[in-house]
C-alpha cells in the first residue's frame, strides 16, 4: 500500500501548470503555442502589434482582479483604501487587468503609458481625470523591471512602449522648463524625468522620428538589451515634445502637434507616435442616449445583446475599419491612416468601447464595470474574427481593453496574417492567414481548481489500478 500511495502522490506532482496551458493553448493557431517571428524585411509601420490600452492601470484594485497568480511578479496592494469616489471612478478607468508582464503573457507587444510626475520625481501613471494609479501599486522603474523581466523570457519578441498625455503633479509649468542634456543640447524636464528612468533601466528611450522609415530588422537593432547587458528587445518611444497651454483635459487622448496645425495643440506632452484616431464627436461609447430607429433619448448600452448590443458593436466595428481602411490623411479629426509615415510611424485602431462622462455617469448608475462591458460584449472576440476575415487592409496599433481576455488569439490572428512572419526560404513555406483555422476563445482562462482535483485523482486511481493488477498477476 505504502507504493500505492508514492505513486499517487507523485502523479499529482507531476500534473502542474506549464506556461502553454489548455486555456491558453487553444487561442493559437499551431500546435503547442507556436508562433513565428516577425518578418525583419518588413516596414516597422506594417507591423501588426496588440496594444495593451492603458496598461498601467492593470495594476489598479489587483487584489480583486483575478488572474495575476500566474506569474510571479507580485502586486503592492495599496496599503490604504481609496476614498469611495475613486472607488467609483477606478472601476470606469482601470482597463487591463495583470501586471505588464501577465499583459505582454496575454499577447500584447506595445504598451501605453501614460506617466504622472510627482513632486519628489517619483514617476507614476494616470488615466485622466478618472483615476491616478497609486505609486504604491506601481511606478515606471518597476513596470519596466517587469517588462524587461517578460523580455529576458521572451528573447526574440520586440516590445514597445507608448506613452502620451505626460503630466506633472503640481501642473503643467513643471514640464516645461528646459534641461540642458550632456552633449550639450536641451531637453524639456518632463522628457529628462523620464529619460533618466530609462537610462537606469538601460531601456533605450527614442523620440519618434528615430523610429520613421525603419524595418523590423532595424528596430530590432535599435531596441536590442544585450548592448546594455540585457536580454530581448525592447524600446520606449513617444515625441518628446511639449506643447502651449496650461491644462490637460479629462479624456484627451492626443496631442496633435502636426506641423501644419500648430493652432491645434493643447494639452499634454510627451505625445504619442501614431495617428491616434480618437475623435470626440465619432466615439462609440458602451452606454448612450441615442435616437434608435426613430424613438428619440432611448437608452442604449453594449451589453445587451438581445437588443442595442449589436448596433453598438456595429458602430465600434464601422470606426475601428475606418481608422485602417480611410483614405490616409494626417488631419487629426479625421479617422484613417496618416499620409506623412515620417510624422506618424504608427497607426492605431482603438478597438474598445471610449468613455465620455455621460456614458461614466450611465455606467455607473447601473454599477457597470468597463471591463464587464468589454467581456459581456465580446468585442475583443469581434476583433479577432475581423483581423481573421482580413477587414483591416493594415494593421499597426490594434489597441484593446482587457488583454486577458482574447489577447493572445488576437495576437495569433494578426502575426500570422499573410507577410508578417519570417518565411524560411530553405523550409516549407508554412501556412498563413485564411489557410490556418480561427483560433477558439473562451472567456474563462483558468481550470476551475475543483476538475485539477478530480482529473489528478481520476488519472492517478486508474493508474494505481493498472499497477495494482500487474503487481497482483506478478506475484500470483
Ligand atoms: C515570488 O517572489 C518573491 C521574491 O522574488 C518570493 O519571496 C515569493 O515567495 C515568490 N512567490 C511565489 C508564489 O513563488
Ligand atoms: C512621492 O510622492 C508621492 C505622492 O505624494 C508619494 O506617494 C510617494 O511615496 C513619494 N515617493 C517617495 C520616494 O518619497
Ligand atoms: C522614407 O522612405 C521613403 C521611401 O521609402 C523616402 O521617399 C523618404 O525620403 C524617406 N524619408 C526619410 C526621412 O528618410
Amino acid at each position: 500500500m505504502p507504493i500505492l500511495h508514492l505513486l499517487l502522490l507523485t502523479l499529482c506532482l507531476a500534473y502542474h501548470r506549464s506556461p502553454c496551458t489548455y486555456s491558453t493553448r487553444r487561442q493559437f493557431q499551431f500546435e503547442h503555442c507556436y508562433v513565428p517571428n516577425l518578418n525583419p524585411n518588413l516596414k516597422l509601420s506594417d507591423a501588426s502589434f496588440v496594444m495593451s490600452h492603458n496598461s498601467a492601470t492593470g495594476y489598479l484594485n489587483a487584489r480583486r482582479s483575478g488572474n495575476n497568480k500566474e506569474n510571479n511578479i507580485s502586486y503592492v496592494s495599496p496599503g490604504t483604501k481609496t476614498a469611495m469616489t475613486n472607488r467609483v471612478l477606478s472601476l470606469y478607468g482601470k482597463t487591463q487587468v495583470g501586471s505588464a508582464y501577465n499583459q505582454l503573457n496575454n499577447g500584447a507587444r506595445a504598451l501605453d503609458l501614460r506617466p504622472k510626475i510627482y513632486a519628489n520625481n517619483s514617476i507614476g501613471f494616470h488615466h485622466g481625470d478618472l483615476i491616478d494609479v497609486p505609486l504604491a501599486s506601481i511606478d515606471l522603474d518597476s513596470l519596466i523591471q517587469h517588462v524587461k523581466q517578460w523580455c529576458r523570457d521572451n528573447p526574440q519578441e520586440l516590445v514597445l512602449i507608448f506613452h502620451s498625455e505626460l503630466v506633472h503633479e503640481l501642473g503643467y509649468s513643471y514640464l516645461s522648463s528646459a534641461v540642458e542634456t550632456e552633449d550639450g543640447g536641451s531637453m524639456y524636464y518632463g522628457i529628462d524625468a523620464m529619460r533618466q528612468v530609462y537610462d537606469t533601466g538601460d531601456v533605450p528611450y527614442y523620440s519618434c522620428e528615430e523610429l520613421s522609415n525603419l524595418t523590423v530588422a532595424e528596430a530590432m537593432d535599435m531596441s536590442d538589451l544585450s548592448r546594455f547587458g540585457g536580454v530581448g528587445y525592447l524600446l520606449a518611444v513617444d515625441r518628446h515634445d511639449i506643447c502651449e497651454s496650461l491644462s490637460y483635459l479629462i479624456f484627451y487622448h492626443t496631442c496633435t502637434l502636426y506641423p501644419n496645425q500648430l493652432g491645434y495643440c493643447t494639452y499634454t506632452d510627451a505625445s504619442f507616435c501614431g495617428k491616434a484616431n480618437w475623435l470626440q464627436d465619432r466615439l462609440v461609447t458602451c452606454y448612450s442616449t441615442e435616437n434608435y430607429n426613430q424613438q428619440s433619448n432611448t437608452f442604449i448600452q453594449c451589453t445587451d445583446l438581445k437588443k442595442y448590443g449589436q448596433y453598438k458593436l456595429t458602430l465600434l466595428k464601422s470606426y475601428t475599419k475606418a481608422s485602417a481602411n480611410n483614405e490616409p490623411s494626417d488631419n487629426a479629426y479625421e479617422l484613417g491612416p496618416p499620409s506623412n509615415t515620417y510624422w506618424y510611424p504608427f497607426n492605431q485602431i482603438q478597438a474598445f468601447w471610449q468613455v465620455d462622462t455621460p456614458s461614466v455617469q450611465l455606467g455607473i448608475m447601473h454599477g457597470s464595470l468597463l471591463l464587464d462591458n468589454n467581456r459581456i460584449s465580446r468585442v475583443s472576440e469581434e476583433m479577432v474574427r475581423m483581423v481573421y476575415n482580413q477587414e483591416f487592409d493594415l494593421v499597426s496599433l490594434l489597441a484593446i481593453d482587457n488583454v486577458a481576455l482574447t489577447g493572445l488569439a488576437l495576437f495569433s490572428v494578426l502575426r500570422n496574417a499573410c507577410g508578417q512572419s519570417t518565411v524560411d526560404t530553405d523550409e516549407e513555406v508554412p501556412p498563413c492567414g485564411r489557410e490556418l483555422s480561427m483560433p477558439r476563445m473562451s472567456s474563462s482562462r483558468t481550470l476551475p481548481i475543483f476538475w485539477h482535483i478530480t482529473l489528478c485523482i481520476v488519472y492517478g486511481t486508474m493508474l494505481a489500478l493498472v499497477i495494482a493488477m500487474m503487481v497482483y498477476r506478478l506475484f500470483d
